[in-house]
């Protein structure tokens, strides 16, 4: 019997899920036939035992159909990831999101919305699902960022939908609020807002869900480290060494939040004249790589400083998006990259995990008077202990 008689035949094996069969979606691979005899690979791209069972059982039914007696049938499936410790031990209030990037600084200033932006842009323009959660609720920028400024987001019920551009699903407090209000925010509901953003936003499934962070080092930071297992921590800095000291604390930070590290981004890394291309050091550059090796960790990348970016990100028109053949795109672009390969890595490893920093004392019972810390060797910011008053 031949090749043609096989592929007839698991034509008629529907891939589970979905509507087309598994010749179509050319899972098919290397047939061979003799006589009654057939073996054939089918390469899936789940990880599910249940699909995999499931194409076992309906490719031999049609083989067996088509008249094939002996039948070989090899099944090459990817690796599952690791159950990810903290699903056990620890909290995830948003299991439907594969991974968490926190995008971090020792100060305001230095770049962290513009980094989040592009580097969510970059990776969706990768064909990642990818969310941007804009978490810094004392001055949410990202709406203007992304050219969202002007709309209000669609409420579902008692949830919210996202807003979606450049192929990214977008929240932030600023397009919840009216422009120019400001919010007085207390420890407690820092962490309440944090947690809303995660639990009671419709993100689809998405493949990453970067959060711009407020400046520093407090409470949003370790409610967020608390809520769900962070996969990735990246610090933007620039090149000061008086910056570096706060990118320090950032990095530090990540440490005692079990935050893996995926790296420093070098912001307003020399400046590349719109006029003749140059590029000339303004705020010192390369200064990261020391820090970097301290910690263990990598440069993602130098962004440049470049008018561009400046007017990109006032104007609602990404640099990495509008201007994709610029040297500062492509670094996104590399970041991005890089930042994907660490993500992969730690979701393998099953390295994320938030487990060692659970609150250690029952909900409704401060911390302070129990003498215990909010969280067994969490950093905790000027804001922290939330209404006890006690620091
Ligand atoms: N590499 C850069 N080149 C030029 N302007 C930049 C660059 N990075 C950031 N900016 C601008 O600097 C300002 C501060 O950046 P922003 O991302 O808002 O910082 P942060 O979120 O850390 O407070 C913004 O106006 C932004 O457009
Ligand atoms: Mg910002």
């Amino acid at each position: 019997m031949t090749k043609e008689k096989v592929l007839e035949a698991l034509k008629n094996v529907i891939y589970p899920g979905f509507t087309k069969d598994i010749v179509t979606f050319d899972f098919v691979k290397d047939i061979e036939a003799d006589g009654d005899k057939v073996s054939v690979t089918i390469d899936i791209t789940s990880s599910a035992d249940e699909v995999k069972q499931q194409i076992l059982h309906d490719a031999t039914t049609e083989l067996k159909k088509a008249g094939f007696e002996t039948i070989d049938i090899h099944i090459n499936a990817p690796k599952p990831p690791k159950q990810m410790s903290n699903t056990i031990s620890g909290k995830n209030i948003a299991p439907h999101i594969k991974s968490f990037v926190m995008v971090s600084s020792g100060k305001g200033g230095v770049g962290k919305s513009t980094t989040s932006v592009n580097l969510s842009i970059a990776l969706a323009m990768q064909g990642k699902k990818v969310g941007l959660l804009d978490a810094d609720i004392y001055g949410p920028n990202i709406p203007r960022m992304m050219g969202l400024e002007e709309q209000k987001p669609e409420i579902q019920g008692n949830k919210v939908l996202p807003l979606k551009a450049y192929g990214v699903e977008v929240m932030s407090m600023g397009s919840l609020m009216e422009p120019g209000q400001s919010l007085i925010w207390r420890g407690s509901m820092i962490m309440k807002a944090i947690e809303q953003f995660l639990r009671d936003i419709l993100w689809s499934e998405l493949d990453v869900l970067v959060i711009d962070m407020p400046p520093g080092t407090g409470d949003a930071q370790l409610t967020l480290a608390q809520s769900v297992p962070v996969t990735a921590g990246i610090t933007v800095t620039t090149p000061q060494e008086v910056s570096l000291d706060d990118s320090r604390r950032s990095l530090d930070m990540f440490k005692k939040l079990h935050i893996p590290t995926a790296g420093i981004i070098e912001n307003m890394s020399g400046f590349i004249c719109p006029n003749c291309g140059e590029e000339s050091d303004i705020f010192g550059m390369g200064t990261t790589e020391p820090v970097a090796k301290e910690y263990d960790t990598q440069v993602l990348a130098r962004i440049p400083i470049e008018p561009a970016i400046r007017v990109g990100g006032d104007t609602g028109h990404p640099v990495v998006y509008h201007k994709p053949d610029s040297e500062t795109a492509k670094r996104y672009q590399e970041a991005a990259n890089k930042l994907w390969s660490f993500v992969e890595e730690v979701l393998e490893e099953g390295a994320a995990d938030n487990a060692a920093i659970q609150p250690t004392t029952p909900p409704g019972v401060s911390a302070c008077s129990t003498g215990a810390g909010a969280a067994s060797g969490a950093a905790s910011g000027g804001h922290s202990g939330g209404s006890c008053g006690c620091h």
